[in-house]
């Protein structure tokens, strides 16, 4: 049988049931997930593939999953589009992107193989390929690799040189890669082509001069607002205060776009996520001009999930990217506000002590809640609580900081439980918006100024919410239950 065949064929087999799931989330039907690929909108639809190794919990060769949405929030699985069966991917389809054009929807992504090196000695080589498709069933071109590793200059890693995100400027196509120097540092090679097929070499867009880490991977490239955006992650960071916390850390260049010399001019440097699971975002512009980003909602150091859970790996919500006063705001895509049921609100609610709230409890909800005066040093919100369990975020006011704590979540490994957050707004109300699926929390502080996303695997009985306050705080509170149609 061949390769995609028997992959679709597992998958059909042994698909998990849903209520072992999270409910507005993207994750893989059997197996392993890793990062977002070809987030595109093709035909109207948006459609999501994924890095897909559906035979075991772990990451394996690579296989290209694949989901579609008309609303970004409910999503449908289609079978895997791409198996590594030929010899230029036999060792994986790695991570690309997708781009609608008049030939169909086109997949660009890395091949990986294994070569000969001139000393005789098996290398790895990654290269670009391309596969057209229906929206459903994609087809490797004959040209394959359309950028062979040769075709960088002389010094540049031809053994990290992948994720390629390929976009359209009138009639030209442009390609960003990741790759390496010949000093070993990140770097995104810029290529340009009006087919797809034939490609040139422009530019090395942006480096990492010695900063944020090694190995850059899965640039995403484009406008927002008056400035560019260049979306990376490297590996191999290293923490600076309470920033890049993780070794595998996304972040986002900002700056002007030198089109003369195809260079970012980069006029700062911005941690798109604090919390422990946030890699390999990826973007889309909708219709209505609207940019989305979705990551990989795991970590490639802390894998936390419990034994017996034969599905591995998430996706953020989708989430709506601006830049207002040269800041990076994110928030969840509007489209959730449909799936919202079972409203409850508090307005100037005292809390002292603790306490909980009628009607604030669950697992699959959107919490927004805004502190108002008081005089208390500390308040701190618990989730995924019963007798045993709990995770909680504290706001220490005089730090302006907020410290996440997942060690009573019910993990059996000793991973990465706590991380602070430096709040860089400090003044008005301090707002804060959780949404919990399941499985998650991703927080958006002061309306997306600053996110942090974090995964916990507490038995879904564990629902408590908790407010506590060492002193007397008044907050507005607004809860949504989140349920998709056919599980109301
Ligand atoms: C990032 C990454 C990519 C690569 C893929 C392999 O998480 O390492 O650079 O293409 O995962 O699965």
């Amino acid at each position: 049988m061949a390769d995609l065949e028997r992959a679709n064929k597992y998958q059909e087999e042994n698909r998990i049931e849903k209520s072992k799931k999270p409910v507005f989330h993207v994750a893989p039907p059997v197996g392993w997930m890793n990062d977002p690929n070809g987030f595109s909108i093709f035909q109207g639809k948006v459609h999501l593939f994924y890095q897909y190794h559906p035979y075991s919990d772990a990451w394996g060769p690579m296989h290209w999953g694949h989901y579609v949405s008309e609303d970004f929030v409910e999503w449908k699985e289609l079978p895997a589009a791409l198996a590594p069966d030929t010899g230029y991917d036999a060792a994986g389809c790695f991570s690309g992107s997708a781009i609608g054009a008049e030939e169909g929807h086109m997949l660009i992504y890395t091949g990986v193989m294994e070569k000969e090196g001139a000393d005789g000695k098996k290398e790895m080589v990654q290269q670009q390929c391309l596969a057209v498709g229906d929206g459903i069933c994609y087809k490797k071109v004959p040209e394959n690799p359309v950028i062979p590793a040769e075709r960088l200059p002389e010094g540049f890693s031809r053994k990290d040189f992948r994720d390629p995100k390929v976009w359209r400027e009138n009639e030209t196509y442009y390609l960003a890669a990741g790759n390496k120097n010949a000093q070993q540092d990140g770097q995104v090679v810029l290529f340009e082509s009006k087919d797809l097929r034939a490609w040139r070499y422009l530019s090395v867009l942006a480096d990492n001069q010695g900063k944020y880490g090694k190995m850059w991977e899965c640039p995403d490239f484009f406008s927002l607002g008056q400035k560019y955006v260049l979306l990376v992650s490297p590996q191999d960071m290293q923490a600076d205060g309470k920033e890049f916390h993780n070794g595998n850390q996304a972040i986002a260049l900002i700056g002007e776009y030198d089109r003369q010399n195809y260079h970012l001019q980069e006029e700062q440097v911005v941690s798109l996520d604090y919390g422990t699971d946030f890699y390999a975002p990826q973007t889309l512009e909708t219709e209505d001009g609207r940019r989305i980003m979705v990551a990989w909602m795991q970590s490639w150091d802390m894998n936390i999930k419990p034994e017996e859970q034969k599905w591995n790996g998430m996706m953020t919500v989708p989430r709506q990217l601006e830049l207002r006063n040269n800041i990076l705001y994110q928030r969840p895509v509007k489209e959730l506000e449909h799936y919202y049921t079972e409203e409850v609100v508090y307005i100037d609610r005292e809390i002292s002590g603790s306490c909980q709230l009628p009607g604030v409890q669950g697992r699959v909800l959107d919490l927004s809640i805004e502190l108002k005066e008081g005089s208390y040093q500390e308040f701190a919100v618990f989730f995924a609580q019963n007798e045993k369990y709990h995770i909680s975020f504290r706001y220490v006011r005089a730090a302006q900081s907020i410290e996440f704590d997942r060690t009573y979540s019910g993990m059996v490994r000793d991973a990465v439980c706590q991380r602070s957050m430096r709040i860089k707004k400090t003044e008005g109300n301090l707002k804060l918006r959780f949404l919990l699926d399941r499985f998650s929390v991703e927080l958006f502080v002061n309306d997306g100024m600053q996110t942090f996303t974090s995964t916990f695997y507490t038995p879904l009985d564990a629902e408590d919410i908790v407010f506590v306050c060492d002193g007397k705080v008044k907050l507005n509170i607004k809860k949504y239950t989140i349920a998709m149609d056919k599980e109301l």
